[in-house]
């Protein structure tokens, strides 16, 4: 069976080929990221207009490299929500555009539930059940996942961790996406020379990243030749998120008893968290599912394996779905 992920929730345009929900015969992605560099951040017209501008290109490259002609597509996957709504509208009305053209049926995924699903293209899904953490640039959410369905035990309550990333990084002077630079810039600072901290949020399974966010802008203030030791604030900031993520991902498999943690989401890509996580699943005999680092940032492979399962469930979509900005995980 042949899936036609499409993704454009934010600033990427992305279509991929999937064989059977396992083999990726083509993953393409055309990013805004230039586009928006001169603003620090994703605006939401430029992020439109660049789908608009890409989607059949991309579309087309995605099936010309998988040496698949569009009328061998048995599905077509397109990213629903959450994202920006006038980039989700261009992906679904061309998803659905496409699927109905060669009579085939179309699925809407949600996003952060692909993140996860990057995960089962090259792995197999744990059986008793799994922690999944789900962090990128929009959203940071803990997730139970049992006999196939997903609840959110917790989440943000401010930025996501990656809005940190790229919000202190615009601080620092320091390109966007910002993540990838204070990965970068960490590996050479002392991550104990500055006492950052997160929120802790007793008692819940949430997060809170806009306090350490405010504190990184105060200690530059303060600190005015703070551009000599930028390796040490990124290594410390970043300490101090890693440290959060981790603590109640393991606060999460102990409350629920779960001995699987699987995560996805651009932040993935983190040198640290990655190491972090992995010398803990270790130390506490997890299996631990990292999504491989090109499918950890915005994908359509991820996208075209949620759909193949929603489909292979049975779930099936009509001709109205349509783009839902702040759509829920299981919703
Ligand atoms: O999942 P994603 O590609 O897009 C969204 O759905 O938001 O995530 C993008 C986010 C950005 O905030 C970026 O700075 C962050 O992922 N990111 C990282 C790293 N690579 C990407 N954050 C920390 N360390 C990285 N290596
Ligand atoms: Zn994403």
């Amino acid at each position: 069976m042949l899936t036609l992920g499409i993704e454009t929730s934010c600033d990427e345009t992305a279509a991929a080929v999937l064989e059977d929900g396992k083999k990726v015969l083509s993953s393409v992605v055309a990013s805004s990221i230039a586009r928006q560099k001169p603003f620090g951040g994703v605006v939401p017209e430029i992020a439109s207009r660049h789908h608009l501008e890409n989607i059949d290109v991309v579309v087309d490259t995605a099936l010309k490299e998988a040496g698949v002609p569009l009328h061998d597509v048995d599905l077509v996957a397109v990213t629903q929500g959450p994202g920006l709504i006038g980039a989700l509208l261009v992906g679904t009305s061309f998803a659905k555009t496409l699927a109905y053209s060669i009579g085939r049926p179309v699925i809407g995924v949600n996003h952060l539930e692909a993140h996860l699903e990057a995960n089962f293209i090259e792995n197999e899904i744990p059986r008793n059940g799994y922690i999944g953490l789900i962090v990128s640039g929009g959203h940071t959410s803990l997730v139970l996942s049992q006999n196939g369905n997903l609840k959110v035990i917790g989440q943000t309550r401010d930025d996501a961790a990656g809005e940190a990333f790229d919000k202190v990084a615009k601080m620092l002077g320091l390109g966007y996406p910002g993540g990838p630079e204070i990965d970068k810039l960490a590996k050479s600072g002392n991550p104990d020379k500055i006492k950052f901290q997160c929120g802790n949020m007793p008692g819940t399974f949430d997060f809170s990243f806009s306090g350490i966010k405010t504190a990184v802008l105060y200690y530059t203030r303060k600190n005015e030749d703070f551009r000599g030791e930028i390796p040490d604030i990124a290594a410390s900031f970043q300490r101090a998120i890693v440290k959060s993520l981790v603590d109640k991902t393991l606060l999460a498999c102990a409350h629920f008893g779960m001995t699987a943690i699987v995560v996805g989401g651009g932040v993935a890509a983190n040198t640290e968290l990655r190491a972090r996580l992995t010398g803990e699943s270790k130390r506490n005999d997890y299996q631990l599912l990292l999504s491989p680092l090109k499918y950890s940032v915005d994908n359509a492979a991820m996208i075209a394996r949620a759909g193949f399962l929603h489909f292979r469930r049975g779930r099936r979509d009509d001709w109205n779905l349509t783009g839902k900005a702040n759509l829920a995980i299981g919703g």
